[in-house]
């Protein structure tokens, strides 16, 4: 038996439930646990049994179970939720959370349900990129997300003190993860957008089996150095058979507002590059922009701070692409049995 909780799980995670395996869900009560502390203040929750599986009873190491399957994006951890997409790139600061937060206003405006959750369990920037204040209330055990924008938000910036350092080992992000899916009431949502860590390291690779993935959208900007991060990043999601939905090329180009004039800061063509090695569409070129940087700050995403600027429309398109692609693979899915 194991409990979700990082606390509770520590170092027995690792070495105590095998790989794959099945959950079996009853209630209990872990009031009187010794040791026990809880993320979220819960004073009891659900418990999940292990059952190895007969065909790997030898695997031993890190609880992860298999959570993608194809044509069912949700899973059984967020079954009220039609499409899932995260927003990743190998590589740090290349405007993967502006792209997440955009994109999922975008989203929003075009009329559906949407959630943001923020896997970047070292650096949560989502909850103050979004302006999203107060912490998670409860209800039955579950949690309730906050709301910014219209959007439900889940992160681990909303539980614990700002500038509280986190050292959190592989297990423990998964488990928190695993969390912010199965125990938060998300209720139906039409896309649920995940802002990732950067990096391609463990951590980034158990996260992306640990949520069950409909899509990625790969943020790059288009030098050289980046895209060396990005094309390990696709490598990884394409062993992990998550759908590549496109490549967002950020930060591409900048026009000064006083003269009109376009620089090519970062370089240019390395979206277009990395997409054809790939093949899959750039989905945007996103421009490097000073409203963006500070909506951000402000939690005023441009997307709703200015929404009739060219930024925000870019974001409108990019999220347009998104929901395109989304449909034409889930379209071109076969019917699995079992
Ligand atoms: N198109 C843009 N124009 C102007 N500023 C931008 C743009 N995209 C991102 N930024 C700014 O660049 C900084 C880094 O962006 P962001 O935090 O979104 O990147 P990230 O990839 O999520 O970083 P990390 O790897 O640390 O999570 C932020 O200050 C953000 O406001
Ligand atoms: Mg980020």
């Amino acid at each position: 038996m194991t409990e979700d909780t990082p606390e509770l799980i520590g170092s027995n995670h690792a070495i105590f439930v095998p790989v794959p395996i099945k959950f079996f869900k009853f209630s209990g009560t872990l009031a009187g646990t010794r040791g026990a502390r809880f993320l979220d203040g819960f004073e009891s929750r659900t418990l999940y049994c292990g059952q190895k599986s007969p065909t790997h009873p030898e695997e031993t190491h890190t609880a992860m179970p298999e959570m993608h399957k194809p044509g069912a994006p949700g899973g059984d951890f967020i079954p009220e939720v039609k499409h899932t997409v995260a927003v990743s790139s190998g590589k740090g600061g290349v405007g993967k959370s502006t792209v997440a937060v955009n994109l999922a206003l975008a989203l929003k405006q075009r009329g559906h349900e949407v959630g943001l959750v923020d896997v970047d369990i070292y650096g949560p920037d989502v909850p103050l990129m979004m302006g999203a204040k107060g912490r998670p209330g409860m209800f039955e055990n579950r949690i309730i997300p906050v709301e910014a924008h219209g959007i439900k938000i889940m992160s681990i910036g909303l539980l614990v003190a700002e500038r509280e350092a986190l050292v959190w080992r592989g297990p423990m992000i998964h488990s928190a993860v695993q969390q912010f899916l199965r125990d938060v009431l998300w209720g139906p949502l039409d896309y649920l957008v995940f802002d990732m860590p950067p990096g391609t390291g463990d951590a980034q690779l158990s996260l992306s089996q640990v949520i069950p993935l409909g899509g990625v959208v790969m943020v790059t900007t288009p030098q050289d150095v980046a895209l060396l991060d990005v094309r390990k990043a696709l490598a990884m999601f394409r062993k992990l058979n998550v759908p590549i939905l496109g490549i967002v090329e950020n930060m591409s180009y900048f026009v000064a507002p006083d003269t009109g004039a376009r620089y090519a800061i970062f370089g240019e063509g390395g979206g277009e590059k990395v997409a054809g090695e790939f093949d899959v569409p750039l989905l945007a070129r996103i421009p490097l922009e000073m409203d963006t940087r500070k909506g951000g700050d402000e939690g005023m995403p441009i997307a709703v701070g200015q929404p009739d600027s060219a930024q925000a429309k870019a974001f409108r398109d990019l999220a347009e692409g998104v929901v395109e692609r989304l449909d034409s693979l889930s379209a071109l899915k076969l019917p699995t049995i079992g």
